[in-house]
């Protein structure tokens, strides 16, 4: 890595375990940051933890936790903040899941699910943080997706959960810069991860209705690439930048 953006920084970065939280962690490990990488999944996150720490000779900590209830959320804020000794400086909000089925038969409970993980937590997650980011004159960086910013068939529940991120941070960006606090978003196209793939087609769909869904450049994205536009927005370079969408697509959303 040659940049080093993040030396004697302390992140948080959930979804940590996987996919595009795990490439945020390496990205910032290897420039320099001290990470509390929080997930579901114990083991892997601990496992992320470990391998960053040799690696790059930061200090880190994997947490469980469960984006889906709210007290877990608040306490895993709180846990991070007491091991980083009371100092946050970013925290990187990537955990998420994906469920896509006809609307006409997709159940409340698989909608509620999608909003408490994928949009909820956020609430949960950024109000806890934020006298922390204050203090530290901080960011956060969301991870909404090229989901909130256009209709995709099949997908009307993570493309609501998507698109009230994007109105999260762009409110908080508004209500939190005079307190030096910067809220930004990077809302990728498709991503090379478990995630893709992890839910498959619904039966019957029209796959007419899925075509502009592909990127123009032709290829999904890898998660590093998507770890590069987190790390920017994290970082002093962009010290000017807030309320922010850094749409990482290929093209997709572009017409
Ligand atoms: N992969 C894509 O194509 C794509 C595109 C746009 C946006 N995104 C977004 O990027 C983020 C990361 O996705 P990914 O592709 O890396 O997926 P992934 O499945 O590889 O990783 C997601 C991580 O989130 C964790 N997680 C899931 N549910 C959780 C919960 N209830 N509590 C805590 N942690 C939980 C998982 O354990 C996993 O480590 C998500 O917010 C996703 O919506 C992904």
């Amino acid at each position: 890595m040659s940049c080093k953006r993040f030396v004697g920084k302390n992140v948080l970065i959930t979804g940590a375990a996987s996919g595009i939280g795990k490439a945020t962690a390496e990205r910032l490990a290897g420039e320099g940051a001290n990470l509390l990488l929080a997930d579901l999944n114990e083991d892997g996150v601990a496992v992320v933890a470990e391998t960053l720490a040799k690696a790059h000779g930061v200090t880190t900590r994997g947490i469980a936790f469960d984006a889906g209830q709210a007290a877990s959320c608040r306490q895993m804020v709180g846990g991070a903040v007491e091991i980083f000794d009371g100092r946050l400086d970013a925290l990187c909000n990537i955990a998420g899941i994906m469920d896509w089925g006809p609307f006409d038969t997709f159940g409340e409970e698989r909608w509620d699910r999608m909003m408490r993980i994928n949009l909820n937590s956020l609430f949960h997650i950024n109000q806890a943080a934020l006298p922390s980011l204050i203090e530290s004159k901080g960011n956060i960086v969301n991870m909404a997706s090229a989901s909130g910013l256009m209709g995709i068939a099949y997908t009307t529940a993570y493309c609501v959960a998507k698109a009230g991120v994007i109105a999260m941070t762009k409110s908080l960006a508004v209500e939190f810069a005079a307190k030096g606090v910067r809220i930004n978003a990077v809302a990728p196209g498709g991503v090379k991860t478990p995630m893709n793939g992890s839910v498959p087609l619904p039966d019957g769909v029209d796959m007419g209705l899925l075509q502009r869904l592909w990127p123009k450049l032709g290829d999904l994205c890898e998660a590093d690439e998507i770890a590069a536009g987190v790390a920017y927005l994290a970082c002093n370079e962009a010290r000017n930048i807030t309320g922010t969408v850094l749409v990482i697509d290929g093209g997709q959303t572009a017409g």
